[in-house]
């Protein structure tokens, strides 16, 4: 018969073995690699760290559709937009513009902007004759890359965006240069300013009120 284990006896033994062995873990903790830059006798051209495939398009970076991301066909200036021009494109411009424009060139584009004001070169405004006449993809272009003293706001608004804010300058052209032809049927020059339920603090937007029934509310 054998003699029953005597886990008094075996115990400290026993802590002491898995003491010493739990150290003798290697897994992954060695592992042969380069110092950044390291000089490789591995490869011909002596290098550790290896070129990227020919041909590597880091994630985000393949701008497939050149027009989009530049406004140009070739070398020339577009004057098409990459996209349809919907309300909410507009709308998307205009509170792009608003937000990232407007400081300089001021909310109709007329170039009186605060930021002016304040020493900064007064931009001129978009409804010069010049400017009028440039294609859509400029616009794009100007935001993208900036012009003279201008920076550009390629970091601070995204492709679409820039695309958006260009329709909304055009926008701005065409509603500063307005005819009584071009209005809606019914729609009077000037047309009434709008009413304001609340004007807002400058921190809060003004709240138009809804526009009155036909006929009524008029300038009496
Ligand atoms: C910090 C002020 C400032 C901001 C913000 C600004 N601009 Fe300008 N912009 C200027 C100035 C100043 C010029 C004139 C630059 C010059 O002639 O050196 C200019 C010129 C321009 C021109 C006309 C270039 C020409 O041919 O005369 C366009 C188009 C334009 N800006 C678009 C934009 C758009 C779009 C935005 C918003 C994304 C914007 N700018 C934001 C200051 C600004």
């Amino acid at each position: 018969m054998r003699a029953p284990l005597n886990l008094r006896k075996v115990l400290p033994g026993l802590l002491l073995l898995i003491a010493i062995t739990a150290g003798c873990r290697l897994d992954m903790h060695l592992q042969p690699y380069y110092r950044p830059l390291a000089k490789s006798d591995f490869f011909n051209d002596n290098r550790s760290a290896r070129l990227p495939v020919e041909g590597t398009v880091a994630r985000g970076d393949l701008h497939e559709d050149t027009y989009f991301y530049t406004g140009k066909v070739g070398n020339a200036l577009g004057d098409f937009m990459p996209f349809p021009v919907t309300p909410e494109v507009l709308a998307r411009g205009r509170e792009r513009f608003n937000i990232t424009c407007a400081t300089c060139h001021g909310r109709v584009g007329d170039g009186n902007g605060f930021i002016p004001t304040r020493g900064f070169r007064r931009p001129p405004s978009f409804h010069i004759d010049r400017l009028r006449k440039v294609p859509i993809g400029y616009f794009f272009d100007v935001d993208t890359n900036g012009y003279g003293v201008m920076p550009d706001y390629a970091a601070q608004v995204a492709p679409r965006d820039r695309w958006c804010i260009a329709a909304y300058i055009r926008a701005l052209q065409i509603s500063q240069n307005a005819k009584s032809s071009d209005l809606a049927a019914g729609q009077k020059m000037p047309s009434p300013p709008p009413q304001f339920r609340d004007i807002g603090t400058g921190a809060t937007l003004p709240q138009e009120a809804p526009p009155a029934p036909a006929g009524e509310g008029e300038n009496k």
